[in-house]
């Protein structure tokens, strides 16, 4: 059977971005568990701000409309989102809200026809202590509400303005492998809904 495809975002599209750090590192613990793995920025994927009359005015924007095709072609998701007051960021909660609204198909069906079921996996990185572990349980909600299956495992990685080394590595080699692990995880759980 082929690999499961397993589809990348973090919740940060700055240049600098440590989320996208961890989520490289999470990426590979998913390959090396049998996954196959796309990076994708959201950066890449401009959107306004969600606004009902501009959706009944011009229909879904064409970047929405890409990036539910890009939820159909995968079989999960890794996320890696930054916390901004206790909460992951408006950039992944807008793009996801917008996933989230019917194919511009015409069948009325939502974009969340095309997350149900898939396994999640969910990581954040601060230059905090805390590690962005108070946003987490609000991402695991809110992907479970879109349907997702969220894996158990998840990893919050502290000062992580000092945990990598210039080549991108973390440091730590217990949370190096907490974040593989949350990859591990999701990839195992992609292909067991897929029966193999
Ligand atoms: C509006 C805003 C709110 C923030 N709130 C938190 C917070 O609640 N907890 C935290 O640990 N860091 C917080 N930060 C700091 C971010 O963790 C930090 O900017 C981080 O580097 C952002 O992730 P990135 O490097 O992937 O872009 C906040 C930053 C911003 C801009």
């Amino acid at each position: 059977m082929s690999k499961p495809r397993l589809l990348a975002l973090s919740g940060s599209a700055r240049r600098d971005s440590l989320n996208r750090k961890v989520l490289a590192v999470m990426a590979r613990g998913a390959e090396v568990a049998g996954a196959e793995v796309r990076v994708v920025s959201l950066g890449d994927y401009p959107l306004p701000l969600y606004d009902g009359d501009l959706e009944d005015g011009q229909g879904l924007p064409d970047n929405a409309a890409r990036l539910q095709q890009l939820f159909a072609d995968h079989d999960g998701l890794l996320l890696a989102s930054p916390e901004y007051n206790g909460f992951f960021t408006p950039l992944l909660k807008n793009a996801l809200d917008w996933v989230s609204r019917p194919l511009p198909d015409g069948s009325g069906r939502p974009g969340t026809v095309h997350v149900r079921g898939k396994p999640a996996g969910i990581t954040a990185a601060s230059p905090g202590g805390l590690g962005g572990i108070r946003s987490l349980q609000h991402t695991r909600q809110y992907l479970a509400n879109l349907g997702f299956l969220v894996v158990p495992e998840q990893m919050g990685v502290s000062q992580a303005d000092k945990a990598f080394t210039d080549a991108g590595e973390l440091r730590d080699e217990g949370v190096r492998k907490a974040v593989e692990g949350v990859g591990a995880a999701v990839a195992r759980l992609a292909m067991a809904v897929r029966g193999g």
